[in-house]
């Protein structure tokens, strides 16, 4: 499963992408908005930061004005994924720059036959939103499931990879790890907390105090 974390704060970015385990970002016009930097400049940052898939959202809701701002938002560097709504207008805005080899993500998705078009547009990423859709008391991770075992159906034809979208615990990343979906984006206080167990914890506290004991240093002459 690739790990995207879901931020534009260069700060985050900067320290999670030092662990190596960062295959790629995602950003969103309100995730830009807190972050309070110029939108271009914090992408071509980002794309610096972290050489996988960095999701740019057009903010045009028309097909040519997306395309357009698709083809600026590319422009900034190899990595831009260009993110676009699940709108009639963000799907032929998918294909065509899909078809001149722009990765595409297309998000807000919310359903299984949004993602069926959002494949058939040459989406190389679908985004369905999983904690907007709890939020409301509907089964967000059952729609992964959807998705994922609709895809299955056509791995000759479809191509577009499931990027797990609003996580809001480690437990939709470990569900939708288990039902196969390719990429989680992840918020960073989520990603902070998936190493966290309190008996690791223990268990190390008391491995070294054992080895205190010792008076024996590794490293030592
Ligand atoms: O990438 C989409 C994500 O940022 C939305 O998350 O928590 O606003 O539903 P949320």
């Amino acid at each position: 499963m690739k790990f995207f974390v879901d931020t534009a704060d260069l700060g985050e970015i900067r320290e999670l992408a030092a662990t190596g385990l960062l295959d790629g970002v995602t950003t969103n016009p309100s995730l830009v908005a807190k972050s309070g930097g110029n939108f271009l400049d914090v992408i071509g940052k980002i794309c610096a930061l972290v050489p996988g898939p960095v999701s740019a959202e057009v903010t045009a809701t028309q097909a040519d004005q997306m395309i357009a701002e698709g083809r600026k938002l590319a422009a900034i560097a190899p990595n831009v994924a260009v993110k676009v709504p699940l709108t009639w207008d963000g799907l032929k805005a998918c294909r065509a720059l899909s078809q001149a080899g722009t990765k595409v993500n297309v998000t807000l998705c919310f359903s299984s036959a949004q993602a069926l078009l959002a494949a058939k547009a040459g989406a190389t990423f679908i985004s369905p939103f999983v904690g907007r859709l709890d939020d409301i008391a509907q089964d967000g991770m059952q729609l992964i499931a959807d998705i994922c075992a609709i895809y299955r159906n056509y791995p000759d034809t479809i191509r577009t990879e499931v990027l797990v979208a609003s996580i809001r615990h480690p437990i939709h990343l470990v569900q939708a790890a288990k039902l196969g979906a390719h990429v989680a984006t992840i918020p960073p206080d989520v990603l902070k907390k998936l190493v966290a167990h309190p008996l690791t914890d223990k268990g190390l506290a008391a491995f070294l105090a054992d080895w205190a004991k010792t008076g024996q240093n590794i490293l030592g002459s």
